[in-house]
């Protein structure tokens, strides 16, 4: 069984990519074969500096080994570094439409403020792109958050429009999302997703001081009452510390509800903070000590070759389907 995610190396990565995504990816290394890159193309999408993306790829690839990845194990590469991805979003973008692209969530939510004559092309077509990444690597388990599902599921509707059509060329991939922690929000604000490009003082940074991240979640919004149980109406600040503490120690929401029944909203934070600090303190150290080793650009080399001879053998498969050879 294959296994393939990417996370996009664009703002700050948040506890949410870490919860959602990071942390989930390394479960799959001993017995499936796993393909986990940089979308570094699809950062292109929204304006970035260029400094900026050449360290965020590094720094993300220093997360990757710093959540358990090995590369001996795992295939760590950068998608620009295959080719074959843009070459395959080029096929592909003839196979899903206008109507359909338009209606994905992200696009919207990203778009919506901007002048509509001066939105890029790659931000209406980021799901083709992404529907190449999957496939060329004949991804089965395909592991997100939940803002992602749209995605694939665009994804799997073309796969059966290309197989229709060809025949059975294409491998029909799975969105798999954790049952706690497919989606943090804000601490400031539990009604709106925990992101990278939101102003800060809700989001816990993966690169937080370790006593920054311990004042934002002490000031995290907690719901009127004094009672500590999971309801994402009437408690969802309540229910977003829950849910971080819950994925962290890998417990179940239900021991977590048992074990603070009895505990104020202010010791109930600090243990929150202390899970997130001694799970956040030790993935930096690792991850920095990665960065100085010079380990990220091998493994980056080595994925690229790895990735490349799988990535081309799907490109020939649907360039001899559709007559390009
Ligand atoms: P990106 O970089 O926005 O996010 C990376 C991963 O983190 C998850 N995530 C969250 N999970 C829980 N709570 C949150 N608040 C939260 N915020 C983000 C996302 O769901 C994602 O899994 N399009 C992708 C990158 C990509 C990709 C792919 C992923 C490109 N090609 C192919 C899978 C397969 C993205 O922008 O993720």
């Amino acid at each position: 069984m294959r296994v393939l995610s990417g996370i996009k190396p664009t703002g700050k990565l948040t506890l949410g990519n870490y919860i959602g995504a990071l942390k989930n990816f390394s479960q799959y290394q001993s017995d499936h074969d796993v393909f986990i890159f940089i979308a570094d193309l699809h950062a292109l999408t929204l304006p970035i500096d260029p400094e900026e993306l050449r360290m965020n790829t590094r720094l993300l690839t220093a997360f990757y080994l710093a959540a358990g990845l090995d590369p001996n194990r795992v295939t760590i590469f950068k998608q620009s570094d295959v080719s074959a991805h843009a070459e395959l979003n080029a096929i592909l973008q003839n196979y899903l439409y206008m109507g359909e692209l338009s209606r994905m969530t992200q696009f919207k939510e990203k778009s919506q403020n901007m002048d509509g004559n001066a939105i890029g092309l790659g931000l209406f077509t980021y799901p083709v792109l992404m529907a190449s990444d999957i496939l060329l690597y004949e991804a089965n388990i395909v592991p997100v958050g939940e803002d992602q599902i749209q995605h694939i599921e665009i994804t799997r509707d073309l796969v059966v429009r290309f197989n229709n059509r060809y025949g059975k060329i294409l491998v029909m991939p799975e969105p798999i999302v954790s049952t706690v922690g497919k989606r943090i929000m804000s601490l400031s604000d539990p009604s709106i997703k925990m992101s990278k490009s939101e102003s800060g003082k809700g989001d816990i940074y993966l690169t937080d001081d370790l006593t920054v991240i311990r004042k934002k979640i002490m000031s995290a919004v907690t719901d009127s009452g004094s009672e500590i149980y999971v309801d994402e109406e009437k408690k969802p600040g309540i229910t977003n510390l829950l849910t971080i503490y819950a994925a962290l120690t890998d417990k179940s929401l239900d021991d977590c509800v048992k074990k603070f029944k009895d505990y104020r909203y202010g010791d109930f934070k600090k243990e929150v903070a202390n899970v997130v600090i001694n799970t956040l303190g030790p993935f930096q150290e690792k991850a920095y000590e990665f960065l100085k080793s010079g380990e990220v650009d091998r493994v980056l080399r080595d994925g690229a070759q790895k990735a490349t001879i799988i990535a081309n053998q799907t490109l020939k498969k649907v360039k001899e389907a559709v007559g390009l050879l």
